[in-house]
């Protein structure tokens, strides 16, 4: 069987699980609210699914996203999730032979993206406490080259769970404007951090804002995102997008309406998920030799490090597996720093995240006994 397959098999097994506790995509699992349902239930119950919706996005959710980020003067492009958006953008902006430089860890499509149109990648490390898990101007300055086309900001970091300082990000920038590269800040987590600047106020020339349903609002299954830019940039994004008949509509109602109730449903959500962090922390500090570098993360996640304790972050993986309770482990993330940590995501029930720490001692053990195959992870 390819790998693609027996990959995509095991995908399907886990999906095909009503039991299985999902602590392994940063997905959130807090229940919709009213609104997003009634939204849904209207736009099928009246067949609004048989024409196409607008090339770059229903207008109101276009302006209800740029509402949100506060970029009046931007404009969005929905995508089908922001892997679309992230996806578009490399193989628009990119050519062989530049550069595209981005962090370890860091989320790693985009760079296969970018390798797939002949684009060098570059990875800065900041997995540790010599670069405090986060990344430096002068790290970055260091590597940037005048072939460096896009530098690649995942701000808060998935997996390490840092957000960059108002400062920081300035100066960030600043290099990149220096460089006269552009700049994709992906976003996805920046509603659960503590403080968050959007590079785009300060960049906003060659700024690309990625924005992502999946994690604040819940909808990572009805695939909706964005990519925001000014509008310059973006007319030269609209002339071949992937999608051109629009992203489904039933999402885009969906969004919708999660924008109008945000206000009002999220603070529960990031409360729950604060909470929840707490109660791993706590799990984790109860184990001599488990570490949480991290904390309190930015994002709806921790990372986990298993290394003091000898066991594979694989095989803590597999062991909660057994227990219907799904994580990830670094090496998803990071070939380099892979071998030091577990994720957890923490955007989801109370009951979930007391089993997954009830359970933490008994797992550890068990993953001690463990043959794992972790080709399909
Ligand atoms: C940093 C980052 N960007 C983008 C995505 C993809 O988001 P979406 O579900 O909107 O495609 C993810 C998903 O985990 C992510 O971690």
């Amino acid at each position: 069987m390819k790998r693609f397959e027996s990959r995509n098999a095991h995908f399907d097994r886990l999906v095909a699980n009503p039991d299985l506790r999902w602590m392994g995509q940063n997905t959130n699992h807090v229940p919709a609210h009213p609104a997003v349902f009634e939204a849904m239930e209207k736009c099928i119950r009246d067949e609004g699914f048989h024409i196409y919706a607008p090339p770059v996005g229903y207008e109101k959710l276009r302006h209800g996203i740029i509402d949100d980020l506060g970029l009046s003067g931007m404009a969005a492009m929905v995508t089908d999730g922001a892997v679309e958006a992230l996806y578009h953008v490399c193989h628009t902006l990119l050519q062989p032979g530049d550069e595209f430089v981005t962090t370890d860890p860091t989320w790693n499509w985009p760079m296969a993206f970018a390798r797939s149109k002949g684009a060098e990648v570059k990875q800065i490390p900041i997995y540790g406490e010599e670069y405090g898990y986060r990344l430096s101007a002068e790290r970055l300055a260091a590597v940037m080259t005048a072939k460096t086309k896009i530098v690649y900001l995942v701000d808060p970091n998935n997996p390490l769970g840092t957000a960059c300082t108002k400062e920081e990000i300035s100066a960030i920038v600043e290099v990149v404007r220096k460089a006269g590269a552009y700049l994709i800040h992906d976003c996805t987590y920046r509603d659960f951090a503590f403080d968050h600047t959007l590079a785009a106020t300060l960049y906003p020339e060659k700024t690309l804002t990625i924005y992502s349903f999946s994690k604040w609002s819940g909808l990572a299954g009805l695939r909706v995102g964005a990519v925001i830019a000014n509008p310059d940039l973006l007319e030269s994004l609209t002339a071949s997008p992937p999608n051109n008949l629009g992203s489904n509509i039933v999402s885009q109602q969906a969004a919708m309406a999660a924008l109008s109730i945000k206000k009002q449903w999220f603070p529960e959500v990031l409360r729950i998920t604060r909470e929840n962090q707490r109660i791993v922390k706590e799990a984790c500090d109860k184990i001599d030799g488990l570490v949480v570098p991290v904390f309190p993360s930015n994002g709806n996640f921790l990372v986990v490090e298993t290394q003091k304790l000898g066991i594979a972050p694989e095989a803590l993986v597999a062991a909660y597996q057994h227990h219907n309770i799904m994580i990830r482990q670094g090496a998803y993330h990071t070939p380099k720093f892979g071998d030091r940590f577990i994720k957890v995501s923490i955007s989801v029930p109370a009951g979930w995240v007391e089993e997954f720490a009830h359970l933490l001692p008994r797992v550890i053990e068990e993953a001690r006994t463990l043959k794992i195959d972790a080709s399909n992870f």
